[in-house]
């Protein structure tokens, strides 16, 4: 059963990871899947605009039992960045349809959309810090470029989960819609949007990206999977990770 899947309507796509029974958790596979499927919407010229949307959870996180005992190397190998890029980069319009869980590696899916639309129950973070580790899919970037860097620093420095509302009000999102009108909200908008021509959209996406990056985005993604691998070398990640997995609140030693 594949764990991610591509859904055409017309000229729209919609990338939708499945699996359910770990909240959509991301692991090194689902990521690959997800690469070759953002391949595929990137050779078909026929696609105006593509949805990321997952059905109840957007993404739980990255997924801890895969990374709680990896090394500063398997950390690194682990990382979801190019993929991630991919996405960002990506000519057509890019909007996140976010329903349930949309947290750590989830959130910075999340993050490389254009547009974000949250569902009113939506539960939205970057909880790393609790696990020993931070954000390393493009967080410690895209989050500050997109709602400034002191709501950034509260958001990843404390690790809270956030409702939409909250969300809408930091500009994480730029919508909130009822939850079970979030996809059609998406579907909604991605049909005005693919109607706009696609090369001046496609112009305008690069030209408001090439204007963001006063400090190369691709810099700043190498020294964030140098730091976020490193942090596989200390004890507090075993812990954090280890405390999650066996369900209680970690004692951080600071080593
Ligand atoms: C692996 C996960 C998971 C995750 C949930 N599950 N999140 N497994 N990785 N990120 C699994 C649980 O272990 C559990 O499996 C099942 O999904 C249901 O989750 P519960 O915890 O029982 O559900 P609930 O009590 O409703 O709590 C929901 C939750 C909690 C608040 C979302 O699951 C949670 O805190 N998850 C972790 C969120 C997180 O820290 N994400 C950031 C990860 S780090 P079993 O087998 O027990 O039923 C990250 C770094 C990215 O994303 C860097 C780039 C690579």
């Amino acid at each position: 059963m594949a764990q991610v899947l591509l859904k055409r309507e017309e000229n729209i796509a919609i990338i939708r990871v499945n699996r359910p029974e770990a909240l959509n958790a991301l692991s090194r596979s689902i990521i690959d899947e997800m690469d070759e499927l953002v391949e595929e919407v990137m050779k078909d010229k026929e696609i105006r605009c593509l949805i990321l949307h997952s059905e109840k959870n957007f993404a739980a996180g990255a997924d801890i039992k895969k990374m709680v005992e990896c090394n500063e190397e398997e950390a690194r190998a682990f990382l979801f960045s190019p993929t991630y890029n991919k996405i960002a980069d990506l000519s057509i319009p890019v909007i996140a349809a976010i329903e349930g869980y949309a947290l750590g590696g989830g959130m910075e899916l999340a993050m490389t959309a254009d547009i974000r639309i949250a569902g009113e129950g939506a539960k939205m973070g970057f909880p790393e810090i609790t696990l020993g580790i931070m954000p390393g899919a493009g967080g410690t970037i895209r989050v500050p470029r997109i709602i400034g860097e002191a709501r950034a620093k509260e958001l990843i420095f404390t690790g809270d989960v956030i409702t939409a509302q909250k969300a809408l009000s930091m500009g994480l999102v730029n919508r909130v819609a009822e939850d079970d009108h979030v996809l059609d909200e998406a579907m909604k908008l991605a049909k005005k949007l693919a109607k706009r021509a696609p090369i001046a959209m496609a112009m305008a996406k690069k030209t408001i990206k090439a204007g963001q990056e006063e400090q190369s985005h691709n810099k700043g993604i190498e020294i964030e999977a140098a730091n976020w691998a490193k942090l596989f070398t200390t004890q507090d990640q075993k812990e954090g990770m280890r405390a999650f997995l066996e369900k209680r609140k970690p004692d951080f030693q600071n080593k």
